[in-house]
């Protein structure tokens, strides 16, 4: 009975070619025949990628729009943000502030430290703020967690935002300094885990915590990110260690999470990507921390605001070879531009 539904090519290979032109008819023509169980089965496999479609537009739209923000000071009453002096580490402070959650803030200069420090007070004078100086690409890493274990040791720091981040001017591989690419991974990867190491052993003495890890898309929405490649190398590396920690932390009252965003309107688009203004599909920083406190201890990976993940899904009908050469191509193009 199936068999005249299935042109395989024994099958077909007895067909004269007439017959083998009939067999889509044939098969429409015995579907009546069928038991209607069958008939339901076949509906419901067919249904299938459209329902799973219907069904992850509809959880992005809640995700996204309509599902409450989790309670951040049951976290605990302090938050950490790394890079807390521009861009989206700046906007993170300013947001977690008006919710009432004191703040410890890192940077490398202490002027700007403290303008941040003074502007967010003036917004938010319910709140207590302190500051601390790091620099992650030169401080020794044993200053570093010392320095953060001193300033968090009495405060029940229940918000960790790693954003602190940088990269370089689009480079070939070969040509990018021995300093340049160390600078990169030490701040990016090496010192961002030991904070998260830091900050990790009192949340887990008190049970509870949100750890912000800030990724990129160079790393996750595109396959690669030529001339960039040891920046999106080490965005990779925040990506699956937040995944892991996310897992392995969870059933400590412990909520990680990478955060992906693609271009937002701050210093370092403007330095590597000549972004000099917001629009629709790049944020403001504030925008962005805006949807991105929303989104935090909630997946193990998001990409919080809304023109973002579709841009995410866009790309994620391209083929890879496309993709490929599309960011080889502004590459090539910014390279030439900077040498
Ligand atoms: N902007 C985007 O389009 C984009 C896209 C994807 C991912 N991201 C990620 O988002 C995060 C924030 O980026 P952003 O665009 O907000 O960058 P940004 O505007 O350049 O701000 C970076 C912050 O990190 C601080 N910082 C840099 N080097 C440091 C060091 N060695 N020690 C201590 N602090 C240091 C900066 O301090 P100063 O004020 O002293 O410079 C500043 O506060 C990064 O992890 C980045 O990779 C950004």
């Amino acid at each position: 009975m199936m068999l005249i539904c299935k042109p395989t090519s024994s099958i077909c290979s007895r067909l004269s070619p007439k017959q083998t032109n009939t067999m889509p008819t044939s098969c429409i023509n015995h579907l009546p025949t069928q038991p209607s169980w069958l008939l339901l089965l076949l509906l419901f496999f067919g249904f299938l990628p459209i329902l799973k479609l219907i069904f992850s537009s509809l959880k992005w739209f809640y995700n996204t729009f309509l599902r409450p923000p989790k309670d951040l000071k049951a976290y605990g009453s302090w938050a950490l943000i790394t890079g807390a002096t521009d861009g989206i580490g700046k906007a993170f402070a300013h947001q977690l502030a008006q919710k009432g959650i004191n703040l410890v803030l890192l940077g490398r200069n202490f002027d700007k430290l403290e303008r941040v420090s003074d502007e967010i007070q003036a917004e938010s004078p319910n709140i207590k703020i302190k500051i601390v100086l790091c620099d992650f690409s030169r401080d020794a890493s044993t200053s570093i967690i010392k320095t953060i274990e001193d300033a968090t040791n009495e405060l029940e720091v229940g918000v960790l935002i790693n954003n602190v981040g940088v990269t370089h001017q689009a480079r070939y591989f070969h040509e990018v300094d021995e300093r340049v690419w160390m600078d990169i991974v030490r701040v990016n990867l090496e010192n961002t885990t030991r904070v998260t190491r830091a900050v990790l052993k009192g949340m887990l003495k008190r049970k509870r915590g949100a750890i912000v890890n800030i990724g990129s898309a160079s790393a996750i929405v595109v396959p690669s990110h030529p001339l960039h490649a040891i920046y999106a190398a080490t965005k990779g590396y925040i990506d699956q260690l937040s995944r892991s920690l996310h897992v392995e932390y969870k059933h400590n009252g412990i909520d990680v999470q990478c955060q992906v965003p693609l271009y937002v309107a701050t210093k370092m688009a403007s330095k590597v990507a000549s972004i000099e203004k917001s629009s629709l599909f790049i944020p403001t920083p504030d925008n962005y921390a805006r949807a991105a406190i929303r989104h935090i201890g909630y997946e193990a990976r998001c990409t919080p605001y809304w023109a973002h993940s579709l841009q995410w899904c866009f790309a994620n009908l391209l083929p890879e070879a496309a993709l490929d050469a599309w960011r080889l191509s502004i590459g090539i193009s910014r390279r030439e531009k900077n040498l």
